[in-house]
């Protein structure tokens, strides 16, 4: 290279790390997702880069992830093996389709990610998000009824309360009225579980709360309605995230893998949060001893820092698509970014981060300091609830009366803004979900941090 040469891609390194790290000259273009666009462009929030623990905001201040970006950065941030992983395969294949063609490193993902998964959860559908995961596993499950000749079956399960992302499925089998309320009509032929949030039964217990194992029948309740013949699959997060972080009932997912089992009614556990170690193993469905017939994935698998989703699907569904003539297409459905090169470079580099470090084991060995920690808040103005189990957490607040949600907004800005501590919120419930390389002073910091500004919120 000569010196010009250097000095321009020098010139040219320049030129975008400032356009990363300073801040935009207009904020109107950009219409933000599931964001109060008026109320953050009067005070914005702007994180310029990150390292381990921490961002750092365009101001120059260091602020400390609670949340781990969006319950997706397990790892902690910029970490060096998936920063040279992602550097190195840009360099040497940008992209390669992967209908009828493809690329070694979606092979080698997917043998290592069947490695990690449950029971005989073998196969890898590659997704670009939790929502396309979940309309994915959704279709996978509809389809396979059809391929064995019970077509019939379609009727989708989901549980109020649930989140299970944006797309049309998603929303349908969702359970947050928000997110369904404004867009029509729906998937038609879905129903819902009751939600398994009780305050007056549960509230403060550590761990997985002791009562409501009996709403799983709740979905013998829907045989009884629908009947089993017509109901292809049920869907249901582990530990639900987004929608206020609603831990299982002691038994309660075990219930409903054996309902489903005695009805031949798929089960989908939505992990795009709990996997990837968030509970102290690979997947939630490990920490609960429940296989579910389907995982939907995404956020860990690459540490967020390039999207991608997956859906881990059990052997006995996938092969009964494969019993068509060599030449015929097994699923019709896939994403022009199913198995990205650069997705899976960061992939498989996250999880030799994960493997060398142990970050599996981490919210087993720091669950019950964490816990403490968190229930330390008990008595704090407002709280009406504390939950978690591995590494999540969530304090409830109650809501002021005629403006939920503004509250617990409340102690999240001031938390940023006064304490440099990032958390989330979703309406009066603070979810917390710290990267797994958290460590005992980071914990004390986040439990000082919200108290301060619990006092400080009336
Ligand atoms: C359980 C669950 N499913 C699906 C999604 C949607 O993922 P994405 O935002 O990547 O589409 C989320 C996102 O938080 C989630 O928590």
């Amino acid at each position: 290279m000569s010196a010009d040469d250097t000095s321009t891609s020098r010139a040219l390194a320049d030129h975008y790390a400032r356009q990363a790290t300073e801040a935009p000259a207009s904020l109107d273009a950009f219409w933000m997702p599931f964001t109060a666009n008026k109320q953050f462009k009067a005070a914005p929030r702007l994180l310029a880069s990150a390292s381990g623990m921490h961002y750092r905001d365009v101001d120059g201040n260091e602020i400390l992830d609670a949340t781990a970006g969006l319950w997706c950065c397990n790892a902690g941030h910029a970490r060096p093996r998936i920063v040279e992983a992602v550097k190195k395969q840009i360099e040497t294949l940008d992209f390669a389709p992967n209908f009828q063609m493809s690329s070694p490193l979606p092979f080698k993902l997917a043998e290592r990610l069947a490695a990690i998964t449950p029971g005989d959860l073998n196969r890898v559908f590659y997704t670009n998000s939790g929502s396309e995961s979940v309309d994915t596993a959704l279709k996978i499950a509809l389809a396979y009824h059809r391929t064995r000749g019970e077509g019939q079956r379609t009727r989708l399960i989901g549980r109020e309360k649930g989140y299970h992302g944006v797309g049309f499925g998603g929303i349908s089998v969702g359970g947050l009225p928000n997110n369904r309320k404004w867009f029509g009509s729906l998937l038609p032929g879905t129903d819902h579980l009751r939600h398994t949030l009780d305050l007056q039964r549960n509230a403060f217990s550590k761990g997985l709360p002791p009562h409501g194992i009996e709403l799983a029948e709740d979905l013998e309740r829907m045989v009884a309605l629908h009947d089993a013949s017509t109901i292809a699959a049920v869907i249901i997060e582990p530990i639900s995230g987004s929608a206020g972080v609603v831990i299982p009932p002691e038994g309660y997912l075990q219930r409903i893998r054996e309902i489903c089992d005695r009805h031949g009614i798929l089960l989908i556990f939505d992990e795009v949060i709990t996997g990837f170690g968030r509970l102290g193993h690979a997947f939630g469905a490990q920490r609960f001893g429940v296989v579910p017939d389907l995982i939907t994935a995404a956020k860990g698998i690459t540490n967020g820092c390039v999207p991608m989703g997956a859906v881990f699907v059990s052997d006995r569904v996938h092969d009964a698509f494969m019993h068509g003539a060599d030449n015929a297409i097994d699923l019709f459905h896939g994403y022009t970014y199913s198995g990205h090169p650069l997705a899976c470079a960061a992939a498989l580099a996250t999880l030799d981060t994960y493997e060398e470090e142990n970050l599996f084991d981490k919210a087993l060995s720091l669950g019950g300091y964490w816990q403490e920690a968190l229930h330390s808040l008990k008595g704090l103005p407002n709280v009406i609830d504390i939950r978690n189990d591995g590494l999540v957490g969530a304090i409830e607040l109650a809501a002021r009366p005629g403006a939920p949600g503004t509250r617990a907004y409340d102690v999240f800005t001031r938390a940023f803004h006064q304490g440099h501590l990032l958390i989330r919120v979703t309406g009066d419930v603070i979810a917390l979900s710290p990267p797994l390389i958290v460590e005992k002073p980071h914990i004390d910091r986040i439990v000082q941090i919200l108290a301060d500004a619990l006092r400080a919120t009336a």
